[in-house]
């Protein structure tokens, strides 16, 4: 028996945000991600400029040549809202970046690769965050929706793999990147986390609902970055813990998204702090939406231990737990050099727990490794770390396929090519290809494909049986 069926998606993903450059460009606005204050990764010396980026912008076509090369299935890409909407406000859309991500788009389907499209990644106008906090604001959410329909009218004839919202789970630990928005003075952590939550479950809603009314037969997914967090000892308190910031941290995304309803851990948790979410119509909107959503996306890179703190009190317990949680790497793990577990089994069992809560189809959408890397005398970029880390998690992957009955429709590798990290960082690399910002042809950033390119291109033709 093949583990993995004839049409599994094989292919890679990348933030537009992060890759394009050309950040003034054709009308774009300054989105979150320009403005957005880094604070420093350990080791990291400077922030890369977001004007560059990696000049995806101007060679996309490039970059879409060596995907082909590599023999992506598909490639999932955010089109950046505030190409769209610059301030986010407008009346209607910038024509020039719609045109735009037509030509990458019909680039996409001329080479037969599946374009999975992002609807929101770190890309929300500045204007927005700065005048309406963001998502924290309804009003958003409406704007939004001005963005989700004018970029799925102009493609619909084109585009059947939609991806609302660039890991939703995360919105609420860290607002301003995934959200646009800033805990208000005088807010409570608990009031501004369910805020967020009902409002961005508000946001996937409409925009579930505004794919399936121009594209029918549209493939239509919710997305969380899913760490799945473990006890760090077998003491009732860590285990608690885990049960804990598992629901709050990313299931609660997808209990709400595929039953239009809050959960009853999730109401009791607003009832007892006094919390009262009065929005009828969005409820209604949440339930129809959750009838139509056809897959699950998730991210993956590591998995954490929790320890539980000490307090006796249940709700202090759970405050502690849920905003300001105790994570580590287990000691039983190795980690890359940014303290991130690498966790081949904790993959599997990360899909396996998605599975059985939700018995669903699952679109890994996200899973690679950073690594800092240099260009050898010959040329080259022997990223054997790379290869080792792909192979184990490929193949937890299709052991959870094989064992467990795990519905997999595909895979996307994070990265095509290397680009500006979260932090703005071009060190912390990610790419089957080396972007070579130091070394500028004309105009141009020089690509070259590392170890992992020609791995990645094998592993493809062979539909995974070189693992
Ligand atoms: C995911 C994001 O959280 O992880 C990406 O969707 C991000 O945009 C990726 O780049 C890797 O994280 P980082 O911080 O190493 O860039």
């Amino acid at each position: 028996m093949d583990t993995f069926h004839k049409k599994f998606l094989w292919g890679g993903a990348i933030s537009n945000v992060q890759a394009e450059g050309a950040y003034r460009t054709d009308g774009k606005g300054l989105n979150v991600y320009d403005t957005f204050e880094v604070q420093k990764e350990k080791g990291q010396k400077n922030i890369n400029k977001v004007d560059i980026a990696s000049n995806h912008y101007y060679q996309f076509k490039e970059d879409i040549e060596l995907m082909n090369e590599m023999g992506f299935k598909a490639c999932r890409f955010s089109i950046v809202w505030s190409r769209i909407y610059p301030n986010g406000t407008e009346e209607g859309p910038n024509e020039m970046g719609l045109d735009y991500y037509e030509r990458m788009i019909n680039n996409f389907l001329e080479k037969g690769i599946e374009p999975v499209v992002s609807l929101v990644h770190f890309d929300m106008p500045d204007h927005l965050s700065k005048k309406y906090n963001g998502f924290y604001s309804r009003e958003v959410v409406d704007f939004f929706a001005n963005h989700v329909g004018s970029v799925v009218k102009r493609f619909s004839s084109k585009v059947k793999y939609w991806i609302t919202y660039n890991e939703m789970n995360t919105a609420p630990y860290w607002p301003k990147l995934v959200a646009g928005a800033n805990v208000p003075d005088n807010f409570s952590q608990e009031e501004f986390y369910s805020t967020l939550v009902h409002n961005t479950q508000l946001a996937h809603a409409k925009a579930v609902l505004i794919i399936k009314k121009w594209i029918p037969d549209a493939k239509v997914s919710g997305m969380i970055n899913f760490t799945h967090v473990h006890p760090k000892t077998s003491e009732p308190k860590d285990i608690e813990a885990a049960h804990i910031i598992n629901n709050y941290m990313s299931f609660l995304t997808f209990d709400i998204m595929t039953t239009g309803r809050y959960p009853r851990y999730y109401k009791n948790f607003l009832a007892l702090r006094n919390i009262e979410i009065s929005d009828s119509k969005g409820f209604e909107i949440i339930q129809e939406a959750s009838r139509k959503l056809d897959f699950l996306s998730v991210s993956y890179y590591q998995t954490q231990v929790i320890s539980g703190p000490d307090f006796k009190n249940q709700l202090e317990f759970e405050n502690s737990v849920i905003f300001n949680p105790h994570l580590e790497v287990s000691k039983y793990t190795k980690s890359t050099d940014w303290g991130w577990a690498i966790d081949p089994k904790g993959f599997k069992m990360a899909l396996e727990a998605l599975s059985e809560r939700y018995n669903m189809s699952i679109f890994i959408v996200e899973n690679g490794i950073g690594l800092e890397e240099k260009v050898d005398e010959l040329g080259q970029i022997i990223d054997d770390k790379r290869i080792y880390y792909y192979k184990n998690h490929i193949k937890a992957m299709q052991d959870a396929i094989q064992y467990e009955g795990v519905q997999i429709l595909g895979y996307l590798a994070w990265a095509p090519f290397d680009f500006l990290s979260s932090h703005k960082e071009m060190r912390k690399r990610y790419g089957f290809i080396y972007i070579d910002s130091e070394n500028v042809t004309g105009d141009k950033l020089k690509r070259i494909p590392k170890k992992s390119f020609y791995w990645y291109k094998n592993l493809i033709e062979t539909n995974g049986e070189i693992l």
